[in-house]
Parts: structure tokens; sequence; C-alpha cells
């Protein structure tokens, strides 16, 4: 963990090159610009809200992947456990945030349609263009990163609480017994930083045929 904190480059922005890329880079960019102006500066329900759509790639990128490799007979190069892995640590992501905001029923509300209308477009989109699919979990992953740091900033300035960190979180993690909210947010943000190289390199493989 501390060597990933320690290696990531918080601030790496993916170029795009092709003409997928920057419909991707475009898709996020309209995400983020909805997401800002719903939540503003609520960064702890922003966190709920969007770590329930965060958890869903992994875990369709994982299920095709799956039926690919059955379909090809063919080694997976341990992509399905790996987008597995993804999933559940955002779900934990989600788990751990939901200690610190609790969603509001508009909020619910929009967590059951946004599944229903981000799972369904996921699914299609990753079936017939897995490349943009993971571009679009590169660039949405370049935003939680941002998202994050931001969240940081409200923290370090006082405007936003500073709790003891849930207990789940301190557990996930390996975290101090004394850690609070900031720490958890700079451990989230390097799981985004991680999540974010990963997809835009299963990207480039896919691109590299
Ligand atoms: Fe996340
Ligand atoms: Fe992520």
């Amino acid at each position: 963990m501390t060597n990933r904190l320690q290696a990531t480059d918080l601030s790496l922005r993916h170029a795009p090159r092709t003409w997928g890329d920057r419909i991707a880079l475009r898709t996020v960019k309209l995400m983020r610009r909805f997401a800002d102006a719903f939540f503003s500066k609520r960064y702890g329900h922003r966190a709920v809200v969007l770590e329930t759509v965060a958890a869903v790639p992994g875990m369709v990128g994982g299920l095709l992947q799956h039926l690919k490799a059955l379909r090809h007979i063919r080694d997976d190069q341990g992509w399905i456990r790996e987008l597995l892995d993804e999933a559940e640590n955002e779900r934990m992501h989600l788990m751990t945030f939901v200690q610190i905001a609790q969603p509001t029923r508009l909020e619910r509300t929009i967590i059951l349609l946004g599944q229903a209308v981000f799972y369904n477009a996921y699914f299609w989109l990753y079936l017939f263009a897995p490349r943009i699919a993971h571009r679009i979990v590169g660039y949405l992953e370049e935003e939680a990163v941002v998202s994050y740091s931001q969240f940081l900033d409200e923290i370090d300035a006082g405007r936003t609480e500073n709790p003891p960190a849930p207990q789940i979180a301190i557990a996930y993690w390996h975290l101090a017994p004394e850690a609070r909210l900031r720490d958890v947010v700079i451990a989230v943000r390097a799981d985004e930083a991680g999540h974010r190289d990963r997809n835009h390199q299963m990207a480039d493989s896919l691109a590299a045929g």
C-alpha cells in the first residue's frame, strides 16, 4: 500500500489518441459536469452515490472477459480476477463512505435509476467496444482522483469535518487505529489512481490486439 501511495503519479492524464478515446473523454467530461452541478462540494454524498456506479464496470468487465475466455477457450491473462477485484475494491469504498454520509431519499432514487441505465449501457458498450469501455473507466478514474484531491483540500481547509476513520476502513486498508477521514481519502485516492492506470493499460493492450 505504502509503495503504491508513493509510486502513483496523481496528476497523470491520458492524452486521447483515437476517435474512440475522444468519445470516451467527452462522455466522462459530460458526466463530470452533471456530478459537479448536482453535488457541488458535498464530497461525502458525492462519494457514496458515485461509488455505487464505480463498482459496476469491474463486475461487467469480469463477466464479459469470463464469457470471452469460455467462447474462445483461451487464457484470460488474469483479467477476470483483476476486474472482479476492482469491483470489490469499489464496493469497499462505498461501504466506507456510507459511514461518513447517508444518502438522501433523492440520492437513493438516483442510485437506483443510475444503476439501471449505467449497468445496461456499460454492458453493451463493453460487449462491442471493450477498448472504449476501459478507456472510459480510465478517464472516470482520472476524475475520481481529482474529486478526492478536492475532498482533501476541503478537509485541510477545515471546511469539512475530519472524523475518526470508520472501523471498516481501518481494517481494510490496515490504517492506524487513530486514523481519520483524511487518511481514508488518501487511501481511496491511491486505489482510484491504480484503477486509472490499469484501465488505460487494458485499453492500450486491446488496441494493440
Ligand atoms: Fe472508488
Ligand atoms: Fe476506482
